[in-house]
């Protein structure tokens, strides 16, 4: 690029002015492009460098960062202020997260405002509201298949909807959180009906073929996503008799990022969302948009360059944004989205934990920790400054991609494990109680991954049907100790939407054609006001498992220590059974000890006398109680699925 001639932030400012730009005007957003400019265009350089027009094209892609910073609204400016003022506003403990579905939540957004009390009454403090731009209903992948990126889908409101609710939310203290379908469009997006036309420029925005021969190299090691609804990687497109690289859904074509164009368009769609007022983006499937023949077209260099250019441009454009990177790959390969190298911490502020997730489930199964802390060496790897979104489900499947090394380790065979945790959770072993699904079985490779509610999985839905109250009871302590685990392990806790309430799998997806295929369905509840109503009812289920979670997220918001300062560290194992970890900031301390047996366990007290100095006495802040640290050879109880919040005292 011959923009070399001139250094970049000289050039960025002649573009600028002759467009109208003032460095006066807007003196904070050029004195951050000029701390940022040299990065953004060697990043820019790396992936675009040799393209045709590639000094015009940086050139737009700066006008594109002022552009967006001079539409930034007064209030978010002010907020983006505060939030620098604050340092890393994203790792506090006060911070309580949701996901929910708008339409299966409260029907339409202009509903939504009415039930931030809900929200307020159990502590929840953050919305992540699912996809709510234009999506062809019956094929949209719950909303993941966008055709439209900038008009909000007429089954959930209005932009302006969308914007007002994002007003009184942040007037309540709260926080928004949207996504950014990054490596798709769904096939009604203008861009691809322009491609299916025979527009040769909009052809170049997809990876497109005449015939099988690229996409048969791409396939011959691409994995398949969804093997049983959506096969292959490429689907052939009769209308321009051309094969489109589809990795999802086959109604799902995956975006060139080759082509600078796609970088600027959905870069200005990054923009647009953060001028909407969006606290969190999260990018959706981020390992995947960049594909190479001869690799799995996952996790590639080029992929994390241009997330780190993202990330440069939000930060000077709209500062306040944060990034969550939604990589759910192998954990080696996850802490890798916060950045390594130069860019540590310089990438995606949060990533999904999503290994410390699906462990939680691998323990909940084996009754063991061993596996769970096999993988604890690349967990602990995330750098200072960022964080987790720390849950226990999520609208997706639970994936097992956790190493095989990590089963080894822990003495047990990959293969047979696997098979056990699938048998586990789809109620065939006969000490189950859960109800789940396989979702996405590979006959080709035995991969196969989990759907079903928090509920279901840990027994309620059973213990329902079988009307036993003892079962019914368990599962609910199953359900606690799960959401404890998650809340104050470290990260941003984001709790599923009917998950506060115990709600079981719901079938009724398998009567909705646009669904049916897809059986992570099952846990997408829709919600059910009268239900809620119950958790008001003392000694219901409801009331149990709502109260519960009240009371954790009200534990963790006051305890500073668990806000994530990568401050975590693992008791050894002196018991298989039992996870404990210790946070410590500031002076501070809290064991989280969790007995994912079915039987009573025993802890040595020893267990809390490694790290000095040694506590004489430890209150647990979940139940009140106080405990004098005994004799090495005497222990610490946990009843079955019990868990202690512990902080000692003298
Ligand atoms: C993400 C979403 C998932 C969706 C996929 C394709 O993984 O969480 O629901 O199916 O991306 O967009």
């Amino acid at each position: 690029m011959n923009m070399m001639d001139q250094p970049a932030y000289s050039f960025a400012v002649d573009i600028l002015s002759k467009n109208g730009f003032s460095q006066k005007e807007n003196s904070t957003f050029f004195f951050r492009l000029s701390n940022s400019i040299d990065t953004i265009k060697d990043l820019y350089n790396e992936i675009y460098g040799r393209t045709p027009g590639a000094q015009q094209s940086f050139g737009q892609l700066i006008l594109s960062l002022a552009k967006a910073n001079s539409e930034r609204g007064k209030d978010l400016i002010k907020r983006d202020a505060e939030k620098g003022k604050t340092g890393d506003w994203f790792l506090s403990n006060e911070l309580v997260g949701m996901s929910l579905y708008v339409d299966r939540f409260a029907g339409q957004l202009k509903n939504m405002k009415s039930k931030l009390g809900y929200f307020e009454e159990l502590g929840v403090n953050f919305l992540h509201l699912m996809p709510l731009f234009e999506s062809p209903e019956g094929e949209s992948d719950g909303g993941y298949a966008v055709s439209n990126f900038r008009k909000v889908d007429e089954r959930y409101g209005t932009l302006e909807e969308l914007v007002a609710l994002r007003k009184s939310m942040q007037k309540k203290g709260m926080y928004l959180m949207l996504d950014i379908v990054l490596n798709h469009t769904s096939h009604r997006h203008e861009w691809a009906e322009k491609a299916k036309k025979g527009d040769p420029e909009f052809q170049n925005y997809f990876y497109m073929y005449d015939d099988r021969w690229i996409p048969n190299q791409y396939d011959a090691s691409m994995p398949e996503i969804f093997p049983e609804s959506s096969p292959g990687n490429f689907t052939f497109i009769p209308e321009c008799n051309k094969w489109v690289m589809t990795v999802f859904h086959n109604y799902q074509w995956d975006l060139n990022y080759m082509n600078p164009n796609v970088f600027r368009a959905m870069l200005d769609n990054i923009l647009f969302y953060a001028n909407l007022g969006v606290d969190v983006l999260r990018i959706d499937a981020p390992a995947f948009i960049w594909k190479q023949t001869g690799t799995s077209s996952q996790n590639l260099p080029q992929a994390h360059t241009l997330l780190r250019l993202i990330k440069q441009c939000v930060s000077v454009a709209t500062p306040g944004m944060a990034l969550l990177g939604e990589a759910i790959v192998a954990p080696k390969e996850i802490i890798n989205y916060f950045g390594t190298g130069d860019f540590l911490a310089k990438e995606c502020d949060f990533a999904y934990n999503a290994t410390q997730m699906a462990l939680q489930w691998d323990m909940l199964a084996s009754g063991e920790t061993k596996v769970m802390l096999a993988a604890q060496h690349e967990i602990l790897k995330k750098p200072e400054g960022t964080s987790w979104i720390t849950y226990t489900r999520c609208h997706d499947d639970i994936g097992l991609g956790y190493d095989d090394y990590m089963i080894e380790q822990a003495g047990k065979n990959p293969y047979e494990h696997r098979q056990f945790l699938k048998n586990y959770f789809t109620g065939i072993h006969p000490h189950s109680p859960s109800i789940g699904a396989l979702f996405s079985s590979n006959p080709k490779t035995g991969d196969a991954r989990i759907s079903g509610s928090l509920a279901s999985l840990c027994g309620l839905e059973k213990a329902i049907n079988d009307q036993n109250e003892f079962s019914i009871q368990r599962s609910i302590q199953k359900i606690l100790m799960m959401q404890a685990h998650s809340f104050f392990i470290g990260g941003l806790p984001m709790l599923f939407y009917g998950d506060e309430l115990g709600y079981t799998n719901d079938y009724s997806y398998l009567d909705d054609p646009g669904k049916s295929y897809d059986n992570r369905w099952m846990h997408r509840p829709i919600i059910d006001w009268k239900k809620n109503e119950k958790r008001k009812d003392k000694g219901s289920v409801e009331y149990e498992i709502f109260e519960g979670t009240r009371k954790l997220i009200s534990l963790r918001k006051k305890l500073n220590v668990v806000a994530d300062h990568k401050n975590l560290s693992w008791i050894p194992p002196h018991n298989i059974h039992v996870a404990g970890f210790l946070r410590q900031f500031g002076g501070k301390k809290l064991y989280g000890i969790f007995n994912f047996s079915a039987e009573t366990s025993f802890l040595t007290w020893f267990a809390f006398k490694e790290i000095r100095p040694v506590p004489e006495k430890l209150v647990d802040h979940w139940s009140g109680q106080e405990f004098e640290i005994g004799m090495d050879h005497e222990y610490l109880i946990m009843e079955p699925y019990s868990f202690y919040l512990f902080e000692p005292i003298s």
